[in-house]
């Protein structure tokens, strides 16, 4: 088991960039599917989601060639599986883009269920509901979505919940459909428009994506292309926070500031002096930091994914701060780690409340899921004394080699193997990992 060592109390400055979005390539890489041809995907992330989704495409039959720095040729031809198994679907929660994108390509898919996850309930029925509009039926047997269709087509689509996966799902499914289909209330997420300009770039004609309704008229083929994976938006607004936690001084190469504005807005509600360019941003402290509310919601909304990082920022801020969380119900989960790390923070439902103290020390603590362990390595970083992160295999699925980019940055971070646990705890820890997914 690894864990990562921290000795805080140093400043972040340099520079440091940015990898390509986790949710974006998630959706990406099996939208390749979907296409007639091999395509070339680049600025794809180095984190375990892609690694899982990368295999699970070669056990369908597709021939997988790392072509580069971070760049895959992927070669959909010779798919002949259409099945993704538990076995490989529990280690990842996005595996559901699976269905989408075998269901719109050969009207056929049989992927597990994504199970509970930290996070708590993650229904699919909006997933599902897409599916159906479009001409598809599902069956729920032994933990597995069985769809098939005999044709599709298009139709409308009204999603009851704002969600990124459903929408994503329905346009995978939707591309190749005969007809209009019309998604409204759909999420506008970076990576929702970004998955729209890979299927555009390959053929197939979405409108609207990055509003609340897309049109999708579908197409008979799609070709192969290459295209590249937006930045990260989340990594980026996680860097922008362990700077502005250490009081440091860097640039974010490789981002779209405008998929950062609503970060951007409240770190400068916070005292953070942030300055845009083309593609990078300088973030930067030079007094002090006070208290804020922060609400989250879907974009143009402050991310959920960012919601504990900066809970961190705001404990070592001036006065109290608010925190509503209204998209998933368990993500304060890491709250209890970083009071052990002497934050004084109430949590009361979907609300928490932050009593900023201006500092923390170091302490043995664990990451309950992708973004908290982002929270308490910030946490670590500007707190006194050393702490130590287990269960950093939450870390990596989202985050491409974090301590190195810190370590650049002046942190004093490492990654270090620590001795075999009891049977018992190992039994545990493996169960988080299966249970881990977003
Ligand atoms: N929902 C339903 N029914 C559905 C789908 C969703 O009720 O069929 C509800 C969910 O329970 C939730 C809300 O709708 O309350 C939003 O869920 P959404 O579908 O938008 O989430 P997701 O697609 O499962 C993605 C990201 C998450 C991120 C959320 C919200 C991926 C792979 N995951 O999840 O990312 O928090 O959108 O922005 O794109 C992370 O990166 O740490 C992470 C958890």
């Amino acid at each position: 088991m690894d864990k990562f060592v921290i000795r805080g109390g140093r400043r972040l400055t340099g520079e440091v960039i940015i990898s390509g979005a986790k949710n974006a390539a998630v959706a990406i890489l099996p939208a390749v599917i979907l296409s007639d041809e091999p395509c070339i995907i680049e600025n794809v992330p180095s984190i375990s989601d892609v690694t899982i989704s990368l295999r699970i495409l070669k056990e369908m039959g597709a021939e997988v060639t790392c072509v580069g720095h971070d760049a895959y040729r992927i070669d959909p031809t010779t798919i002949d599986k259409f099945c993704v198994p538990y076995e490989t679907a529990r280690k990842m929660r996005a595996s559901y883009y699976f269905l989408g994108a075998l269901l719109g390509k050969f009207h056929k898919a049989r992927v597990s269920m994504p199970g509970g996850c930290p996070l708590g309930d993650r229904p699919i029925d909006q997933h599902l509901k897409a599916f159906c509009a479009l001409g598809a039926q599902y069956t729920l047997s032994q933990g597995m979505v069985d769809l098939t269709a005999d044709s599709l087509h298009g139709n409308q689509i009204f999603f009851d919940v704002v969600t990124v996966g459903a929408t994503m799902n329905a346009m995978l499914a939707a591309v190749k459909a005969e007809g209009l289909t019309v998604i409204e209330n759909a999420a506008k997420e970076p990576h929702i428009v970004d998955l729209a300009n890979f299927l555009n770039s390959m053929g197939a004609n979405i409108m609207g994506a990055g509003t609340d309704v897309i049109k999708i008229r579908g197409v008979e083929h799609l070709h192969g292309t290459t295209y590249s994976v937006i930045p990260d938006q989340i990594e980026a607004g996680t860097f922008m926070v362990a700077i502005a936690a250490t009081k440091g001084d860097a640039i974010i190469k490789n981002v779209i500031p405008k998929h950062l504005e609503s970060i951007t807005k409240k770190l400068e509600k916070i005292g953070v002096n942030i300055e845009q360019y083309d593609d990078s941003v300088r973030v930067w402290v030079d007094g002090p930091l006070v208290k804020t509310n922060v609400k989250t919601a879907p974009h143009p909304g402050f991310p959920t994914d960012m919601q504990s990082q900066i809970a961190t920022l705001l404990t070592l801020a001036e006065g109290t701060s608010i925190i509503t969380e209204n998209i998933w119900e368990q993500r304060f989960r890491y709250v209890d780690e970083l009071r052990r790390m002497g934050a004084d923070i109430t949590v009361n439902g979907k609300v928490a409340l932050i009593e900023g103290t201006g500092k923390l020390m170091g302490a043995p603590v664990k990451a309950c899921d992708l973004r908290a362990g982002a929270a308490l390595i910030i946490a670590g970083l500007a707190a006194s004394g050393i702490t130590e992160i287990e269960d950093i295999f939450h870390i990596e699925r989202g985050y491409d080699c974090m301590e190195g980019k810190l370590r650049a940055l002046g942190a004093d971070i490492e990654k270090v193997s620590f001795p075999d646990k009891t049977e018992e705890q190992t039994e545990t820890a493996e169960d988080d990992k299966n249970k881990a997914a977003s």
